[in-house]
C-alpha cells in the first residue's frame, strides 16, 4: 500500500507556481467596530465565524489597484517582467466598473502589453478556476507566464446596515505567476464544478439584466450581497468536502501526505469540518480569518501567500486548495510547491 501511494506520488506536471504576493488596504474594521454599527457583539462574530478584523479600502481605492499591488509582488519573487506576462486571469465579482474586465485596467496599470487580459466570475471560486484555466494554457504550450490573481472589494457591495453579512467580508488582493514546470515540482490536479440550481441564494440581484439600476432597486437594496446564510452553510461544508475527497482519490494522493491544507475563508467552523472530512489534523490547516475575514476571491490566494512568507508551506511540500461559492461554485487544486 505504501508502495503504491509513492509511486503514485511521481506525478507529471505542466505547470508550477514561480512567484506569488498579496495586497490588502490599510484601513481595518474590527469587531468592536460592528459593536456601533449594527446589533452584535465580538463574541457571536468570533464563536460563529473565527473573524476578528478585516481590511477595507478607503474612499478612491478600486480593485484594480489591489490586484496591481499584489501581482508586483509576485512578479518581483518570480523574476518576471510586466513584457513577458502572456495572461492576466483574474476571479472577481467586485471589479472597478460593470465592464470592461478590471483584468484591463490591472493590464494598464502593470504595462503588461502583451497580455490578453480578462475576468471571471466565480464569486469565491475565483481563484482556482483561474488556476486550472492558466495550467491548462501552460499545459498546451499556448502561454508561458500567467498572472492569475484574485481580488475583490466586497465593501463596496456589503450592506453594513445587514447584520447578518456586513461583518463577513474584507477587501484584497492575490496574485500567482504561473509558468512550465521545472519537472519536479508544480500543478497535480484541479478541479472545478458548478451548481447553477442553488445560485439564488448567495447573489447581488442589482445592477444586471434582470434588475437593472434604478432608484427602485437602490431603494431595496438590490445592489448589496445577500445570502441565506444557514442553506450556503450545509452546502459549503458539504461540497467543500466532496471536492476534498474527489481531487485526492483521483490523484491517488493520501491525505496524510499534505502538508497543509488551504480552503477558501469563510467561517472557521466549515473550515474544520473540510479538514475533518479529509481526515487533516488543523495543524496541517492555514487559517488567516481572524485577520481578512471572507475576501471572496481573494481569500486562497491571500492565505497561500502568507503560508509561504511564514514558512508554513515550503518547496516540495504537497497542498491542497479548496473553494466554494456563490453559483454555487467550487474548486479544488492540489500542487507540490
Ligand atoms: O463565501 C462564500 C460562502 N459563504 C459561506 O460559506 C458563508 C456560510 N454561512 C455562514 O458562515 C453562517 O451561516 C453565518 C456566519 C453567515 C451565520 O451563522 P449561523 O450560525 O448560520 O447563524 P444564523 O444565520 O443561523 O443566525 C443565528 C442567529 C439569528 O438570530 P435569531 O433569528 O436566532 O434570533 C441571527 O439573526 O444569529 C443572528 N445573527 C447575528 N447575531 C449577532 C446573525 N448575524 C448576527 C450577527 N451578530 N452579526
Amino acid at each position: 500500500m505504501e508502495n503504491l501511494a509513492r509511486e503514485k506520488l511521481d506525478f507529471k506536471y505542466d505547470s508550477m507556481i514561480t512567484g506569488l504576493g498579496f495586497a490588502v488596504p490599510k484601513k481595518v474594521l474590527t469587531n468592536k467596530d460592528f459593536e456601533r454599527m449594527v446589533d452584535t457583539s465580538d463574541e457571536w462574530i468570533v464563536e460563529r465565524t473565527g473573524m476578528k478584523e478585516r481590511h477595507i479600502g478607503e474612499e478612491g481605492v478600486v480593485t484594480s489597484d489591489l490586484c496591481a499591488d499584489a501581482a508586483k509582488i509576485a512578479m518581483e519573487r518570480a523574476n518576471v517582467s510586466a513584457e513577458q506576462i502572456d495572461a492576466i486571469i483574474i476571479g472577481t465579482i467586485t471589479g472597478d466598473v460593470g465592464f470592461p474586465a478590471t483584468a484591463c485596467y490591472v493590464q494598464n496599470k502593470l504595462n503588461a502589453v502583451n497580455a490578453v487580459a480578462f475576468d471571471i466570475s466565480a464569486a469565491c471560486s475565483g481563484f482556482l478556476y483561474a488556476l486550472e484555466l492558466a495550467d491548462a494554457y501552460i499545459a498546451s504550450g499556448k502561454y508561458k507566464t500567467i498572472l492569475t490573481i484574485g481580488g475583490e472589494m466586497l465593501s463596496r457591495v456589503t450592506d453594513y446596515q445587514d447584520r447578518r453579512t456586513c461583518v463577513l467580508f474584507g477587501d484584497g488582493a492575490g496574485a500567482a505567476i504561473i509558468q512550465p514546470s521545472d519537472g519536479t515540482r508544480g500543478i497535480i490536479s484541479t478541479y472545478i464544478g458548478t451548481d447553477g440550481h442553488l445560485a439564488d441564494l448567495l447573489m447581488m440581484p442589482g445592477g444586471g439584466s434582470k434588475y437593472p439600476a434604478s432608484i427602485e432597486t437602490v431603494k431595496e437594496r438590490m445592489h448589496y450581497i445577500q445570502m441565506a446564510g444557514q442553506e450556503v452553510f450545509k452546502a459549503a461544508v458539504k461540497t467543500m468536502g466532496d471536492a476534498a475527497v474527489k481531487i485526492l482519490h483521483d490523484s491517488g494522493v493520501p491525505g496524510d501526505k499534505l502538508k497543509l491544507l488551504i480552503t477558501h475563508q469563510a467561517n472557521t467552523r466549515i473550515i474544520n469540518a473540510t479538514a475533518k472530512r479529509i481526515k487533516i489534523p488543523m495543524e496541517k490547516v492555514f487559517i488567516n480569518i481572524e485577520k481578512y475575514g471572507n475576501t471572496s476571491a481573494a481569500s486562497i490566494p491571500i492565505a497561500l501567500t502568507e503560508a509561504v512568507e511564514q514558512g508554513v508551506l515550503q518547496k516540495d511540500d504537497l497542498c491542497l486548495l479548496v473553494s466554494f461559492g456563490g453559483g454555487f461554485t467550487f474548486g479544488a487544486v492540489l500542487f507540490k510547491y
